[in-house]
């Protein structure tokens, strides 16, 4: 299913000396579990899973990945403990490459904060970002990325299913089956280059690029914070991945939570 995206990613990407290593697993319960048991957690390793049979989601969900039919993928990234930029950046790049790779293949996705992939309204990809913030102790972010790739209307409908966003897939949309391989090289490859910009230090792009792509900007949003409903305007993000909602000429800084539908 991968057997030439290590060498192709070699050959090809243009931001490859980010890549230390591809691991592939047949089936692993998570690839964010996985890269979180490596020891040590080295920056620029891939995890890729065939399958995943304990896929996690933000706020405890379940992620569905099937074999043939899903991206299922973590990357290892460390950071020191004062980084500048902030490794809240990382979120938000990781949101653009895949924002780059579901436009290269012809479609028009939009990013919903914090970090939902969408197309035409229903989630197309999700991004869990995991991180330690231990003492004294190298940091590092596990980004897990999963892509519905070629499920169909009927894979979404399996036991445990509770979706706070319908999901689709990119054979949904496109009523045509995709090449994993193809995909998850889109992938890595825009990560390096989202990396690079970070690496140099040029926030403001990766901040512009997600924000030109944001489906809720300047639209009225719902938000929950400290267990109350705030509703208000989307206005912006800060460097630091915060949403700014203005709420009745106030403007209210949200950093963690969910937008409800
Ligand atoms: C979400 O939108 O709730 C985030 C979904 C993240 C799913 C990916 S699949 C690869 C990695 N391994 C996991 O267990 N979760 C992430």
């Amino acid at each position: 299913m991968y057997s030439h995206l290590e060498k192709r990613l070699q050959d090809y990407s243009n931001y490859k000396d980010f890549i230390k290593q591809v691991v592939y697993l047949e089936n692993v319960d998570s690839t964010n579990n996985y890269a979180l048991s490596m020891n040590p957690k080295e920056e620029g390793v891939f995890i890729i899973a065939k399958s995943q049979t304990g896929g996690r989601g933000r706020n405890d969900r379940y992620w569905h990945s099937m074999e043939g039919k899903s991206i299922a993928m973590s990357a290892i990234i460390n950071y020191p403990k004062l980084a500048d930029p902030p490794p809240s950046l990382i979120s938000l790049l990781s949101a653009n490459a895949v924002l780059d790779t579901l436009s290269s293949f012809n479609l028009q996705p939009k990013v919903k904060w914090p970090n939902d992939v969408l197309v035409n309204s229903n989630k197309i990809a999700g991004i869990l970002c995991e991180s330690n913030y231990e003492k004294d102790s190298k940091n590092f972010i596990i980004v897990g990325i999963g892509i519905n790739v070629n499920l169909d209307e009927k894979d979404f409908l399996h036991e445990g299913a509770n979706y706070a966003i319908s999901p689709t897939s990119i054979s949904i949309e496109l009523r045509k089956q995709s090449s994993l391989e193809d995909i998850a090289y889109k992938l890595i490859d825009s990560f390096c280059f989202w990396m690079h910009e970070y690496k140099r230090n040029n926030p403001s792009r990766i901040i512009e690029f997600w924000e030109e792509n944001w489906n809720d900007k300047n639209k009225e949003v719902s938000i929950i914070k400290n267990d109350k409903l705030l509703t208000g305007i989307a206005k912006s993000i800060t460097s630091k991945g915060e949403l700014i909602l203005e709420v009745e000429n106030n403007i209210e800084l949200i950093n963690s939570g969910e937008i409800k539908i």
